[in-house]
């Protein structure tokens, strides 16, 4: 998840871009770079680490101008160094990027055939390139950009400035672009909270826009240049709530944020014709000698462990055992030099965690991270790492963390059934097919919160909640019951359905509500007789299922529909309403819902 941002007006345009890009920071940084037009050509000054980083670098420096790019990087393609930071130039024309261009290497490929050279590892150099060549060929500056689009396949939010031009042009693909109409002059963000400080009138750009400014005119047109109409808000933000996107919680931001965290994950990662995954940079030892896979972590990311032992058990036929991180270290478990030992962490930082890595690795054992935090201690040091790519989570509770931690498995699984040639292309193309969904079944779930918001309104008075589950969806309410106790702080407790009759349901009377996640799958006529003795008992039955049922429903204070999906996927849509149960009653019982007391955001000390 990079930043990017443009500035176009009277003022010098570097101080601007330097106080943006470090409101941009929180979007990941491993590099950042800038862009100024001077004197009719393009002075660019890029720097590997922080902004601040930068800004040393160049302080001194005349970088007098008032048009200029800039742009923080978080690697995807190309580790983190100066020469594939950001902005790229090529011959005139200079880019900034943001989003991930899937087809690079075959544009690369017929690129250099025509005898371009490139000087990065970024799959962003291509564009640049591109550009070029359609200059070459004799089109203008906006309709060369307006070519290069068209070849380009993935996500892309970009800038382009060329030398001898006035005009700066900006486009956006499934990536986040937006344009600041300020008083004479014009800025193009990544974000809201970049530019708050100097406008807070924007247009929200749609996939396809070209904007093009020209000494302070904006146009907006589609690929084909056919003029589109947007419209200019005015947003009451202060600069904390931009950073919050006008969300009253950065969790409620993040809950939110999922169906674009997930696309984010999946972005270069599937090939859905093709029926393949693929993790770059990924180099698994032998995966036909693994005997068994550890899998490792702790809190909300051990319980995206558990589910993963689900659909990597079923599918892959190998034995997994999961286990807490801090459990893990101590107990001298019986380790194989062939088991793989995956480890889960949003923060990459998690004490524990990283001990149960250290541990594997002196036993010999190949360790394998999944983790959110670029260049955090966690996937440094594990031999292999595939980032989960949703971009920072601030809220001390995990929720897009959760999704996107699972939704990696599940790639990873298919990923691994390939190579084991359990799985062949057509399998994987039917498991793609349903992981593209989720995004839209998320926002299908978003779309109905007032509904949650209701529930919990009306049930936030209760001490003690259990909740039940089965299979896949037992870890599902673990971690839904832990979200409800970390932010509300009242007390959840989760069980396998199965395990009521020994000795939860000693429990239940009018004061105890039961959450039941049960989509209808094969558990299903299980958990309704589980309902059936909640019911006898005077228990309050909340039921989250998939499929409307009309004598559940009449024993159920309240039924929520979640989108169908298949059972290894089932967890990341059901999650989502449990996530926003917890949020609703926290925010309604008035606790601090992004720092919940005695809780850290990573827990860096056993
Ligand atoms: C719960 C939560 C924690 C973390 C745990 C591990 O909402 O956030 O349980 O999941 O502390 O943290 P990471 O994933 O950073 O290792």
């Amino acid at each position: 998840m990079c930043g990017i941002v443009g500035y176009q007006g009277r003022e010098g345009a570097c101080d601007i871009l330097i106080d943006a890009l470090r409101r941009l920071e929180y979007r990941g940084y491993d590099s950042a770079g800038i862009a100024v037009l001077q004197g009719g050509s393009v002075k660019i000054a890029r720097k590997q680490g922080k902004v601040s980083d930068l800004w040393n670098m160049i302080s001194s420096e005349n970088f007098a101008g008032s048009m200029g790019l800039a742009h923080t990087r978080w690697a995807t393609h190309g580790v983190p160094s100066e020469r594939n930071a950001h902005p790229h130039k090529v011959g005139d024309v200079t880019v900034v990027h943001n989003g991930i261009i899937e087809n690079y290497l075959e544009l690369k490929e017929s690129l250099k055939q025509d005898g371009r050279t490139f000087v990065s590892d970024t799959d962003t150099e291509v564009i640049p390139h591109l550009i070029v060549d359609y200059l070459d060929k004799g089109s203008g500056f906006e309709e060369a950009v307006r070519q290069a689009l068209k070849r380009l396949k993935g996500s892309y939010a970009i800038g382009v400035m060329k030398d001898g031009s006035e005009t700066m042009i900006a486009a956006k693909k499934e990536s986040p672009l937006l344009v600041g109409v300020g008083d004479g002059e014009l800025m193009i963000a990544s974000d809201a909270p970049a530019i708050i400080n100097r406008t807070n009138r924007f247009i929200f750009l749609e996939d396809n826009d070209v904007v093009t400014m020209t000494n302070g005119e904006l146009k907006i047109t589609d690929f084909d240049g056919t003029e589109v109409d947007r419209e200019v808000k005015t947003v009451q933000w202060t600069g904390a709530m931009a950073e919050k996107g006008g969300y009253r919680h950065f969790m409620l931001k993040e809950i939110f944020e999922q169906p674009r965290a997930l696309s984010e994950t999946l972005i270069g990662r599937i090939r859905e014709e093709e029926g393949e995954v693929v993790f770059d940079d990924l180099d698994l030892p032998d995966v036909s000698k693994i005997r068994k896979i550890w899998m490792v972590a702790c809190g909300t990311s051990y319980h995206a462990c558990l589910i993963a032992r689900h659909m990597f058990e079923a599918n892959l036929r190998v034995p997994v055992e999961t286990d807490i991180a801090s459990e893990f270290r101590y107990r001298d478990p019986i380790l194989d030099r062939d088991d793989l030992v995956i480890l889960v962490s949003q923060s990459g930082e998690t004490a524990d965690t990283i001990a149960a890595m250290k541990e594997a690795r002196k036993k010999g054992l190949y360790t394998l991270a999944i983790c959110n935090v670029l260049g955090s201690t966690l996937s440094r040091e594990s031999q292999g790492v595939v980032y989960t790519h949703a971009g920072p989570e601030i809220g001390v509770a995990s929720t897009k963390a959760f999704t996107t931690q699972i939704t990696v498995f599940f790639m990873l699984m298919l990923y691994l059934g390939r190579l084991k040639g359990l799985l062949d292309s057509n399998d994987i193309r039917r498991h793609l097919a349903e992981l593209k969904k989720l995004p839209r079944n998320i926002t299908a779930i978003l779309d109905s919160s007032a509904v949650i918001e209701e529930i919990a309104r009306a049930n936030m008075h209760y001490r003690h909640f259990l909740f039940l589950g089965r299979g896949i969806n037992f870890p599902t309410v673990l971690e839904g019951a832990l979200k409800l106790k970390e932010i509300s702080y009242i007390h959840a407790e989760a069980y396998a359905a199965g395990e009521m009759k020994h000795g939860p349901i000693a429990l239940i009377d009018e004061n105890m509500p039961v959450v039941v996640v049960s989509p209808k799958d094969q558990t299903y006529k299980k958990t309704c007789s589980n309902i059936e003795e909640v019911v006898t008992r005077r228990g309050r039955v909340f039921l989250f299922t998939d499929t409307f049922d009309h004598d559940m429903a009449s024993k159920s204070d309240a039924v929520f529909v979640i989108p169908e999906t298949i059972y290894e996927l089932q967890p990341i849509l059901s999650i989502v309403p449990l996530q926003l149960m917890a949020y609703y009653m926290a925010n309604h019982l008035g606790t601090d819902v992004d720092q919940p007391r005695n809780l850290a955001k990573s827990v860096t000390v056993e």
